[in-house]
C-alpha cells in the first residue's frame, strides 16, 4: 500500500545498510572496511583481504595462518564432480559451468550433523573460497584435455592457483614472484564493490533463506553478463577487433556515441563512478609493470591507451562522465599471465567471492533480514475477459 516509487535499476534505492565497502563515485574512492583499496593493493594479500572483508578486521598472524591452513584443507574437489565437468560440451562457457558447479556443491557437501550455525557457515565459506579456485583451474585443464593438477599444501592460495593452471608433467610450472604479486593485486581489486548487480543478486537470492552455495551461484550467473563482469572478456575482444581493423579506434568510438547503435565502449562507464575508477588506475599501472618484468610487449595495451586518450577528451564521454572502469585494463594483465580470454570473468568471480560471502553474511546476521521483494507499477490491462479459444480472432 502507499505510493510506489519507480526507480529503474535501483539507482537511487538503498537496499540495505552495510559496514563492508565504502564508495564515493564523485571522487573515485573505494575502501574495504575503511582501508583504501590502494593501500591493500600495495601491502596486503588476497587471502588477508578476504579475511578482512568477511570478518571485519585484519587478521592477527595466528588468525591468518589458521585461515590459510583451512583454505588448504578444503581445497580438494569431490572426485565425482569430474564426471559432471566431463559431460559439459567442450564449447560451454566456463561461467555457465562454474555457476552450475557451485550450485551442485550443496549436493556434494550437504549440511554436517552436529555443527553450530556459525561453524556451518565458516566451513561453507571456506569451502567456497578454496574449491571455486580449484574448480576454475580444473575446468581449464579439462577444456584442454589435460590431466587435472591437484592443489598442494605447501603453496599459498594464489600460488596454488597458478600451479594448478599451468603445471604439467612435461613442463613443471616455475613460479614467478612478480606474477604471483600481480594475481594477488588483481583479486584484491575485485574483492568487493558494495551493492553491484551480482552482489545484489546474492543478497536477493539469499534473502529467501536458500543455502549459501545457491546464492553464490546466482551471483556468478549475474556476473557473467557483459554489462557487469563479462565486460573484461568483451574489452579484449573489442581491442582485438580494433587491432584487426588496423589499430584505429575512431570508428568504434563513433559507433559508441551513436544513439541508434546499441554498441558501447566496453570497459567504459560505471553506475557509481562519475570519475576515473580507482581500480582501473591501479590496473593500468600493473599492465605496464607486468609487461616490463616479463619483458613482453602487448600491442593491445598500446591500442587501449590510445583509445582511452581519445575517448576521455571526447565531449560525449566527458558529458556522460565515462571513464575506464576496472575491466578496461584487467584483461591485459590476465593475458600476460597466460589466462585464456574465456576465463577472464571466472577470474573476476574468484576475486569477488569474499565480497559476496561478506555481504551475504552481513545480511544473514541482520535481525531484520527481510525477504527482498521489490514492487512494480502495473501498466497492463485491467479489464480483460476470458475469450474461449474458438472465438479468438
Ligand atoms: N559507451 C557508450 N555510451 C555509454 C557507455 C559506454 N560504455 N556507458 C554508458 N553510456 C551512455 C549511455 O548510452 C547513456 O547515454 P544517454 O543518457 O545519452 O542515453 C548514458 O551513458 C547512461 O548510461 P546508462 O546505461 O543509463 O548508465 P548505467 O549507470 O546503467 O551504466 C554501465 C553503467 C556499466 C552498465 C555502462 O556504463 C556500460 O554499459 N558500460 C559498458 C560495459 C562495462 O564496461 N561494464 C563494466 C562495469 S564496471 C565493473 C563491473 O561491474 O564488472
Amino acid at each position: 500500500t502507499g505510493v510506489i516509487t519507480l526507480d529503474p535499476g535501483f539507482a537511487n534505492t538503498g537496499s540495505c545498510t552495510s559496514a563492508i565497502t565504502f564508495m564515493d563515485g564523485e571522487q573515485g574512492i573505494l575502501r574495504y572496511r575503511g582501508i583504501p583499496v590502494q593501500e591493500l593493493a600495495e601491502k596486503s594479500t588476497f587471502v588477508e583481504t578476504a579475511y578482512l572483508l568477511i570478518n571485519g578486521d585484519l587478521p592477527t598472524r595466528n588468525q591468518l595462518s589458521r585461515f590459510s591452513e583451512l583454505l588448504n584443507e578444503h581445497s580438494l574437489v569431490h572426485e565425482d564432480m569430474h564426471l559432471f565437468f566431463n559431460n559439459f560440451p567442450r564449447s560451454a562457457h566456463p561461467m555457465g559451468i562454474l555457476s552450475s558447479m557451485v550450485n551442485a556443491l550443496r549436493s556434494f557437501y550437504p549440511t554436517l550433523e552436529g555443527l553450530t550455525e556459525k561453524e556451518e557457515i565458516n566451513i561453507t565459506l571456506t569451502r567456497l573460497l578454496s574449491k571455486v579456485r580449484t574448480m576454475a583451474a580444473m575446468a581449464y585443464k579439462m577444456s584442454r584435455g589435460h590431466a587435472v593438477v591437484y592443489p598442494r599444501p605447501n603453496l599459498s592460495y594464489c600460488a596454488n592457483f597458478l600451479n594448478m593452471m599451468f603445471d604439467s608433467p612435461v613442463k613443471p610450472y616455475k613460479m614467478d614472484e612478480d606474477l604471483l604479486r600481480a594475481l594477488n593485486v588483481f583479486w584484491i581489486l575485485h574483492a568487493d564493490h558494495e551493492q553491484n548487480c551480482s552482489t545484489a543478486a546474492v543478497r536477493l537470492v539469499g534473502s529467501a533463506r536458500v543455502n549459501l552455495y545457491a546464492a553464490i551461484s546466482a551471483g556468478i550467473a549475474a556476473l557473467w553478463g557483459p554489462l557487469h563482469g563479462g565486460a573484461n572478456q568483451k574489452v579484449i575482444e573489442m581491442l582485438e577487433m580494433i587491432q584487426e581493423n588496423g589499430g584505429d579506434a575512431t570508428p568504434f568510438i563513433k559507433k559508441a556515441k551513436d544513439r541508434n547503435d546499441p554498441f558501447r565502449l566496453m570497459g567504459f562507464g560505471h553506475r557509481v563512478y562519475k570519475t576515473y575508477d580507482p581500480r582501473a588506475k591501479i590496473m593500468k599501472e600493473m599492465c605496464d609493470k607486468v609487461l616490463r618484468v616479463l619483458n613482453l610487449h602487448d600491442p593491445l595495451l598500446d591500442i587501449a591507451k590510445k583509445l582511452e586518450e581519445v575517448a576521455v577528451e571526447d565531449p560525449y564521454f566527458k558529458d556522460h562522465n565515462l571513464y575506464p572502469n576496472v575491466d578496461f585494463y584487467s584483461g591485459i594483465v590476465l593475458r600476460a599471465m597466460g589466462i585464456p580470454t574465456n576465463m577472464f570473468t571466472v577470474m573476476f568471480a574468484i576475486g569477488r567471492l569474499p565480497g559476496w560471502i561478506a555481504q551475504w553474511k552481513e545480511g544473514a546476521s541482520d535481525p531484520n533480514w527481510k525477504l527482498y521483494r521489490p514492487r512494480q507499477i502495473y501498466i497492463g490491462r485491467t479489464d480483460s475477459r476470458f475469450v474461449p479459444i474458438d472465438e479468438r480472432g
